[in-house]
């Protein structure tokens, strides 16, 4: 049996690895830090001292050069076991400090357990640090633990950097969808009621109509009133595809088929064509047929717009297996990608965290709704919109949707 001490500010990492030695048959002395450990060590003796290096107020590094340097502390094996420190120079800096092996976590509990057996028992490496350091020995040691450090520090600095930039990117995300969410609550309600106002104004203007001569000047004005309340109702029916009425139904599609189906109709009769990169064993979707349609061709209908001298629709589809580390807010697993680009005027910087908002629009003519019941209906299909632009060279749509669970299907349904 070996008396071991074990160093780690990881309060379950420290409580693990005791355990463990302790059935394995050893007793275990823990340490949250340095300081600890040297306090420790004043009182008990032990065979070995494992440390993490990462730690508060007195680090692993301090700690070896402590006991190193310390005539009562040096005949004791040290080992490093750490997860931040793991480049070579890190280890060569830490073996020049006297410690007798460098491990890097994880590491199997049997295998560790062996490797600390075994230094237990090899004699202990002959200090390269002299137990009474010359000034010169020591400022070689600061500067080497200061280079460790900032090394450290910087790496640390630009992983922080980036957490935050997909933090921010991720809280973007949840406020849009809120926002979204509870704009299509408000206009799903104004969007019902709204409909049937309009409902017994058309069925009344109609009724009024049919009273009329045709010749008469009243026929005229009663004709604007029903385009115009057509048209109103054409207006309630898009807002109402907000509303939660509109859960999609969903079916197995192809979704590369649907767009090369719809960029026929939306681009029959105009000099904007289609160019089509999708992969032959792209995965099917399952979706809301309708809704779908909707989306593609807001897609298409916007690009088409925005290249009114014509030019190329660019629809690229590919399978991706999305993880963890992509930070989308989707779930992991496989879903397909469609990048829709064109060349057309493009979205100025400012408008681009607008479009997907109902009603904004630059168009004389335009809704401003498009975008924003895209936005909502993919969201309804656990998918993902994003968009990309440079204004005069072009906007580049970007949709995830998960692929469908079943691929066997043979019938496509488009
Ligand atoms: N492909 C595109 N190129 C340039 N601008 C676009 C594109 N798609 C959308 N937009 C911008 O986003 C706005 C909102 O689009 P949308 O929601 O479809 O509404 P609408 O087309 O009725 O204006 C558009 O008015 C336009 O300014
Ligand atoms: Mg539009």
């Amino acid at each position: 049996m070996s008396k071991i001490l074990v160093v780690d500010d990881e309060v379950k990492a420290c409580t693990l690895l005791k355990r463990f030695l302790e059935a394995k048959g050893h007793e275990a002395v823990t340490a949250g830090n340095g300081i600890e450990a040297l306090e420790k060590l004043k009182t008990c003796p032990v065979d070995i001292i494992i440390t993490d290096i990462l730690m508060p107020e007195m680090d692993g590094f301090q700690l070896c050069r402590e006991c190193k340097t310390n005539d009562k502390l040096s005949q004791i094996p040290f080992i490093f076991y750490t997860a931040t420190y793991i480049s070579k120079k890190d280890e060569e800096f830490a073996l020049n400090l006297g410690a007798e092996k460098f491990i890097v976590k994880p590491l199997d509990l049997d295998k560790l357990l062996k490797i600390l057996e075994t230094t237990i028992n090899e004699p202990v490496s002959a200090a390269p640090v002299a137990p009474k350091i010359s000034i010169k020995e020591d400022e070689g040691y600061l500067a080497g633990y200061s280079k460790r450090l900032v090394t450290k520090l910087e790496k640390k600095v630009l992983d922080l950097e980036k957490e935050i930039k997909i933090r921010k990117k991720m809280e973007e995300y949840v406020i849009k969808a809120q926002k979204l969410e509870s704009l299509s609550t408000f206009a799903g309600g104004i969007a019902h009621d709204f409909n049937n106002f309009l409902s017994i104004i058309l069925y009344n203007v109609t009724f009024a109509k049919s009273c009329t001569n045709p010749t008469e000047e009243i026929f005229g004005y009663l004709s604007y009133i029903e385009k115009a309340s057509t048209e109103a109702k054409d207006l309630t029916r898009q807002l109402g595809s907000f509303s939660r009425c509109g859960v999609p139904v969903k079916e197995k599609i192809s979704i590369s088929a649907l767009i090369s189906e719809l960029s026929k109709l939306v681009l029959s009769d105009s000099a904007v064509s289609c160019e089509f990169h999708i992969s032959d064993d792209i995965w099917l979707i399952d979706a809301d047929k309708g809704q779908m349609t909707q989306v593609i061709s807001n897609l298409i209908i916007n690009a088409k717009q925005a290249m009114p001298e014509g030019g190329i629709i660019r629809v690229r589809a590919e399978n991706i297996n999305v993880t963890a580390e992509d930070y989308l807010p989707l779930n992991e697993g496989k879903h397909v990608k469609v990048i829709i680009e064109d060349q057309g005027t493009g979205i100025p910087d400012e408008n681009l965290q607008k479009i997907f908002d109902p009603c904004f629009t630059t168009k004389q003519e335009g809704s401003g709704l498009g975008l924003a019941i895209s936005y909502s209906i993919i969201k309804k299909h656990d998918g993902h919109i994003s968009v990309e632009s440079e204004t005069g060279v072009g906007a580049t749509f970007t949709i995830y949707l998960p692929a469908s669970l079943e691929q066997t299907e043979k019938t496509i349904s488009v």
